[in-house]
């Protein structure tokens, strides 16, 4: 994920301003009668958001996603999992943006589920905030039925998912060796035709040894990687 650091823009104040309106409607000022307060930075941004300020201060949208080239094999691969039955899964969805990516690629009948605890964001948004923020983004795939948004921990949704092979993983979540095994290792017992993820680069050595020990990347471009 690029942590390139940017001037403070007018943007900000935006982001903030729409970040924080989920809370207010969840707390139910609105519905209370109980004016909202001014989104001002400082009214806007819930209690354990606030130190957060500044790295929402320098928001840029490509920190939100997979880099260019690698978005074009993650587009490739949703291609190719059309011959196959079973859904698109892809774990660690942060904003939707990939998922989003995943929709315009696919074939119409395929489903994409989207997992994310909402436990990490590079903004320091509370999960609440995170989570809204995400279902907000991907509201249009959601109602239509295109994805499927699942909040929770991933290796809860391992335990528990009782569906079809998927034609497609796609890893983002944590990406130390143990967890990134764990994925790997769930995709395999569950029969992914196509097993892939992000971050196969000298940042995440962890990403590195466990994508090597399962036979190495069949496939790279950027840091996206398939066996
Ligand atoms: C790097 S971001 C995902 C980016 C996304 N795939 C994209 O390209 O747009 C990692 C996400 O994984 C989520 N995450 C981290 N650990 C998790 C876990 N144990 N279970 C579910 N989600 C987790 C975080 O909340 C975060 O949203």
């Amino acid at each position: 994920m690029p942590t390139t650091q940017h001037a403070p823009l007018p943007l900000g104040h935006k982001i903030l301003r729409e970040v924080a309106r989920p809370v207010r409607q969840l707390t139910g000022q609105r519905n209370k009668g109980v004016k909202a307060p001014t989104p001002t930075a400082n009214a806007a941004v819930p209690p354990a958001a606030a130190p957060a300020a500044q790295g929402i201060m320098s928001f840029h949208p490509t920190d939100c996603t997979v880099e260019p080239e690698g978005v074009a094999l993650v587009k490739e691969l949703v291609r190719q999992s059309q011959q196959f039955d079973g859904p698109i899964i892809e774990v660690g969805t942060l904003l939707g943006i990939t998922a989003t990516h995943m929709a315009l690629a696919k074939a119409p009948e395929q489903r994409i589920i989207a997992v994310d605890a909402f436990c990490w964001n590079p903004w320091g948004l509370t999960p609440d905030v995170h989570a809204a923020l995400a279902t907000q983004v991907l509201q249009y795939l959601i109602s239509v039925g295109e994805v499927q948004l699942i909040r929770g921990d991933k290796n809860k949704f391992y335990e528990d998912y009782k569906g079809p092979a998927p034609a497609m993983v796609f890893l983002d979540a944590m990406h130390d060796y143990e967890e990134t095994k764990k994925d790997i290792e769930w995709a395999q017992r569950i029969g992914a035709k196509i097993i892939s993820g992000h971050d196969y680069c000298d940042k995440f050595p962890g990403v590195m040894q466990i994508v090597d020990e399962c036979g190495g990347p069949r496939r790279l471009s950027g840091s996206v990687w398939a066996l």
